[in-house]
């Protein structure tokens, strides 16, 4: 952290197919591409839908991803989507039945569409050509996919991807802004060199990134009181440690991270209470915030708050090091070079863990720029640990000061690191807890068994 804070002083200064996903045993392994399982306490069912366009071989990566992020995947396809990604492919993917025609006498289901629309938690469609914006924006119920959008009680996202002159059309404008009135939530194409050879806006967006908005979504549908028994404590945003009184050490945390956490602890019924250091957002409604702007301030905080604390989660940018003095007067540039000597601050998460009594569950961040897990897994043993959330701080997209994170989650004696693509600091949050809830049931389970 030190480097970082270094580098911010000098400054001073992230036609249609159809699937259904449901959230079982989570795969829980790293990228998109990736395999391995590992349960999830969280069941939720997905339809994802995919239209006859060139982007609709992304489709499968959209559903490889929520496999890693937990679900199960079956789909339907139109007959148009089929001359682009072949059935088999989804359906090797998926392991179930794909509907191309609700009436074929292959499929299972006589009322698919009713079946496939109501009994999930969100419909992803990706990509939606036009022309089943179009249909979707006015009601026609023509072929199964538009059926499956006119009986759906869930959440609708949609992924379009056209050609710049038909996203431009004004039709195609009137139709998106018709569904946005109706609730459902669009992920905007990129902009690009399209198949065609036109440059402008209409690619299917990342698979990543219509991911990340679809999890979102679910995890905006979570009820679940799992954390009812637990009282939070986390540390947020950057620590300042001030040369005088106009200049200070700090880094580029935004607080995001840490009030997600907050957000989402709150809504499983946690009660929360963070320390927070500079932010640059609001911190979520009905959450206890008490301000500790300095390494030195947060460790005060912390230490007296602990002992009604049941879980400390440390995902502050807290300094390692602070001026060994800090000027009373504003320093003049008097010299041609300055050089500043530091002082070690204290260890806010390790004096945690050390004085921790009563089963109190301890989870660290590691911001790391190389040797990544490495790096976490050292951090997790040494400081002794319940659990350690890696960040990649090199990643654009994610980390410090960005509205999406791709995190691992390492867990001490655990199966191995938990590796999850980009998704939003709120489903991220989520995660976290979800492995804090799966922590404290091992516990509990090992206190009963005397172990
Ligand atoms: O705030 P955002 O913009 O949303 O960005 C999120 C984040 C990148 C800041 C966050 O997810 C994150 O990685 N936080 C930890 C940053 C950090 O300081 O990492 P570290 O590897 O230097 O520290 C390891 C752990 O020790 C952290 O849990 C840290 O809070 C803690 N620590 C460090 C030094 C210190 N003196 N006391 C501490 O408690």
């Amino acid at each position: 952290m030190i480097a970082n804070a270094v580098t911010c002083l000098i400054a001073h200064w992230f036609q249609q197919c159809y699937i259904e996903v449901e959230f079982r045993e989570r795969q829980a392994t790293p990228r998109m591409t990736d395999n391995p399982l590992k349960p999830s306490p969280e069941i939720k069912k997905v339809a994802l839908g995919i239209s006859g366009g060139i982007a609709a071989y992304k489709a499968a990566e959209v559903l490889r991803g929520l496999q890693l992020a937990g679900c199960s995947v079956r789909v339907a396809m139109t007959k148009r989507a089929c001359e682009f990604i072949q059935p088999l492919t989804l359906r090797a993917l998926s392991g179930a039945h794909v509907i191309v025609d609700d009436y074929a006498l292959d499929n299972p289901d006589p009322i698919a569409h009713i079946t496939f629309s109501q009994t999930v938690d969100l419909f992803i469609v990706a990509p939606a050509t036009a022309n089943i914006i179009a249909k979707f924006a006015n009601g026609v119920a023509d072929d199964f996919l538009t059926s499956t959008y006119l009986a759906c009680t869930a959440p609708v996202l949609i992924a379009p991807a056209m050609n710049p002159t038909m996203w431009h059309h004004p039709a195609t404008v009137r139709n998106l802004s018709q569904l946005r009135k109706d609730g459902v939530r669009i992920v905007d194409p990129d902009s690009g060199e399209m198949a065609c050879g036109t440059i402008g806006p209409g690619r299917l967006n990342d698979p990543e990134r219509i991911l990340a908005a679809a999890l979102e979504l679910l995890a905006k549908g979570r009820v679940t009181q799992d954390l009812a028994d637990e009282r939070l404590l986390i540390t947020t945003g950057a620590t300042r440690e001030e040369l005088d009184p106009v200049r200070f050490i700090s880094n580029r945390s935004s607080g995001r991270m840490g009030f997600a956490i907050a957000e989402a602890a709150l809504s499983r019924g946690a009660e929360v209470s963070v320390v927070a250091g500079a932010t640059s957002v609001n911190s979520p409604k009905g959450v206890r915030v008490t301000r500790a702007l300095s390494a030195h301030e947060m460790h005060e905080a912390v230490m007296k708050k602990l002992p009604k604390a049941t879980v400390f989660i440390g995902a502050a940018a807290v300094a390692d090091y602070r001026p060994a003095q800090r000027a009373a007067t504003k320093q003049k540039k008097s010299q041609s070079s300055l050089v500043l000597t530091l002082e070690r601050t204290r260890d806010i998460l390790g004096d945690v863990a050390s004085a921790r009594t009563n089963g109190l569950l301890v989870i660290g961040f590691a911001a790391e720029t190389n040797d990544v897990l490495f790096n976490a897994q050292e951090k997790l043993r040494t400081k002794n640990l319940d659990a350690i959330v890696a960040n990649d701080v090199t990643r654009i997209d994610a980390g410090f000061d960005s509205t999406e994170n791709a995190i691992t989650i390492l867990v001490r004696d655990g199966q191995g690191p938990l590796e999850l693509p980009l998704m939003s600091k709120l489903e991220a949050a989520h995660r976290i807890l979800d492995e804090i809830v799966r922590l404290r049931a091992k516990t509990e389970t090992s206190a009963v068994a005397g172990l």
